[in-house]
């Protein structure tokens, strides 16, 4: 056997040093982006301030920090056709020009819901609701229209939006009057012609109530059983200091998973602020009077609450990672505490902190702790 020189054993370890420095290795990972790349995509909401690229820090956030993109109002009914026949897609398209030159993974939100709808979709020209047919035509020329546009950019739609609630009834929209249920399998029937490679989701807000829970499994059931596709469950993730509980929110990851669904938290921010009643969830419809005792932390948050905060954080992406088989998709509903929705709901003109970017755009603590846990679980 020929001897090894101590050269070329010197050669070999400086290869192997170049080699573990150049590749990018996961303990590495300084964003999350890069954290959770094996686990599930993290991703966020973008304004029309930010599509627009104006709000330039929030746009280098999103580009650093986030795999997956969804729009927060841009692409919804009463945004994009605001008048029958009448699509705006100017910013939609800028919003998925950006996801295509940014590696970002994109969601379209939302094709079917009864809210931030335009008035037109459900009348006529007296006033009075449409017919089944006429309202089932609407539904399919907006869905046809819409997903057909983005047709192989947009990878996954919510295509119905809040359309059970919290004792697993269906809720009495005007789609759900005029047309009864089968306007869910309709509105997937829909997409998924217009599309047939986008994955499709069902969306909603308080999905760890049991009722609700069951009533989407059984939806889910319904639609396969008619051999509608539907792909996942977004889970919305509104949530607060003190509901859901961790347990109840991995009975329904669980729950859907168990029905081969992917799992997603669409719209995740967690209010620190005390909840006005502890049945609040996303329906944006719902308001309360605002008092001082509601607004406690107008001057920031002290260290106690902020660790207390950081904590259910640190936990609820604990769960999400021990379900990383079939939890798909993690996206905040916002990138900075300051832009947050969060500040005038359920009460408006208050001073929240929701999100993991601070009022400027700084990383808040949180963020190098998520970074942490994702990397703990290698
Ligand atoms: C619901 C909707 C979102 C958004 C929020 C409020 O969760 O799904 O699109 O409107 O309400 O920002």
């Amino acid at each position: 056997m020929k001897k090894v020189k101590s050269y070329q054993i010197l050669i070999l370890l400086i290869a192997i040093v170049f080699v573990s420095c150049s590749a990018p290795k996961n303990e590495e990972a300084t964003t999350l982006k890069d954290a959770f790349k094996d686990k599930f995509y993290i991703g966020t909401a973008m304004n029309a301030w930010q599509i627009a690229g104006k709000d330039t820090a929030g746009v280098q956030v999103i580009k650093d920090q986030f795999r997956a993109i969804v729009a927060e109002n841009c692409m919804k009914s009463g945004q994009i056709q605001r008048k029958e026949g009448e699509f705006d897609f100017t910013l939609a398209d800028q919003f998925v020009d950006f996801g295509e030159e940014n590696n970002k993974f994109i969601t379209g939100h939302c094709l079917i819901w009864h809210s931030q709808a335009p008035r037109w979709f459900f009348t006529d020209s007296l006033g009075n609701d449409v017919s089944r047919e006429m309202m089932i035509e609407r539904m399919k020329t907006h869905i046809y229209t819409v997903v057909g546009r983005y047709k192989g950019r947009i990878k996954g739609w919510d295509v119905v939006n809040e359309a059970i609630m919290e004792d697993g009834s269906y809720r009495n929209s005007k789609f759900y009057q005029i047309v009864g249920e089968d306007f869910i399998k309709l509105a997937f029937q829909f997409a998924h012609e217009a599309d047939p490679d986008a994955e499709l989701y069902y969306n909603d807000y308080n999905e760890w109530f049991s009722g609700k829970r069951d009533g989407i499994v059984q939806l889910i059931r319904n639609l396969k059983a008619y051999g509608i596709r539907i792909d996942g469950i977004g889970m919305q993730g509104h949530i607060g200091m003190d509901h859901p509980s961790l347990e109840d929110y991995e009975a329904a990851i669980v729950a859907y998973a168990t029905e081969g669904m992917k799992v997603m938290v669409t719209e995740l921010d967690m209010s620190i602020l005390p909840q006005p009643d502890r049945n609040v969830g996303a329906d944006i419809a719902t308001s309360y009077e605002y008092k001082q005792k509601l607004n406690p932390y107008t001057e920031g948050v002290p260290e106690e609450q902020m660790l207390a905060w950081d904590n259910r954080m640190t936990a609820l992406f604990q769960l999400l990672l021990k379900h990383s088989d079939s939890v798909s998709r993690v996206t905040l509903w916002g990138v900075s505490d300051g832009m947050s929705w969060k500040n005038n709901f359920p009460v408006r003109g208050r001073t929240d902190y929701p999100l993991l970017f601070d009022r400027s755009y700084q990383p808040k603590s949180i963020v190098q702790k998520l970074i942490d846990e994702a990397l703990k679980q290698e």
